[in-house]
C-alpha cells in the first residue's frame, strides 16, 4: 500500500508528462511550420516517449489499488521567437521533470516505500537521459544551426529518431 502522499504526487506526475507530450507536440507543431521535419520528428518522437512515462505512472498506481484521477492539461506557454528557443526551453522543462521526480523519490525514501523506489529508479536514469539528450541537440544546434547546409544536414539527422518503446514494462 503506497502512502497518500507519495500515491498524490504520482497522480500529479502523470499531469506533468501528459503536460510534457503536449509542449513538445508544440514545439513539433512550431518546426514543421517553419519546414524543419526533422526537428519536427525528434520532438514528435518525444512527445511519444512522455506520454509512455505517463502511462507507466498509471499503471504503477492502479497496480497498487489507487484510484488515478485526472486534471485538465494546460496549454504549452512557449514562445517561440528563434529555432534555438524550443530546445532550450526543452532543456529547461526536463530539469524541472527532474526535479519533480526526485521529489517523489525522497518522499517515497521518508516513508521507506522501497516499492515505489525500486518503480522510481527507472525514470531516474530516464531523467538522466533525457536531460542530455536536450543538451546536446542545443549543443549541435549552436555547432551548425547558423550555416543553412549544415543545418538541413542536421534536420535530416533527426528526422531519422524513430519511436523505442520503454524498456520497463508493468503488467
Ligand atoms: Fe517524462 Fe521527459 O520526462
Amino acid at each position: 500500500m503506497l502512502t497518500k502522499e507519495v500515491s498524490a504526487l504520482l497522480n500529479e506526475q502523470i499531469n506533468k508528462e501528459l503536460y510534457s507530450a503536449y509542449l513538445y507536440l508544440d514545439m513539433a507543431n512550431y518546426y514543421a511550420d517553419e519546414g524543419l521535419d526533422g526537428f519536427a520528428n525528434w520532438f514528435y518522437v518525444q512527445a511519444q516517449e512522455e506520454r509512455d512515462h505517463a502511462m507507466l505512472i498509471r499503471t504503477y498506481l492502479q497496480n497498487n489499488e489507487y484510484r488515478v484521477t485526472f486534471d485538465a492539461i494546460a496549454a504549452p506557454d512557449v514562445v517561440f521567437d528563434s529555432y534555438k528557443k524550443p530546445l532550450e526551453a526543452a532543456l529547461a522543462h526536463e530539469q524541472l521533470v527532474t526535479a519533480s521526480i526526485n521529489n517523489i523519490y525522497q518522499v517515497a525514501v521518508d516513508a521507506r516505500d522501497y516499492r515505489t523506489m525500486e518503480f522510481l529508479n527507472w525514470f531516474i536514469k530516464e531523467q538522466g537521459e533525457e536531460e542530455k539528450s536536450a543538451s546536446d541537440l542545443i549543443r549541435k544546434y549552436e555547432l551548425f544551426g547558423n550555416d543553412p547546409k549544415s543545418l538541413y544536414l542536421l534536420d535530416q539527422e533527426l528526422g531519422a529518431r524513430t519511436y523505442v518503446a520503454p524498456t520497463l514494462v508493468l503488467d
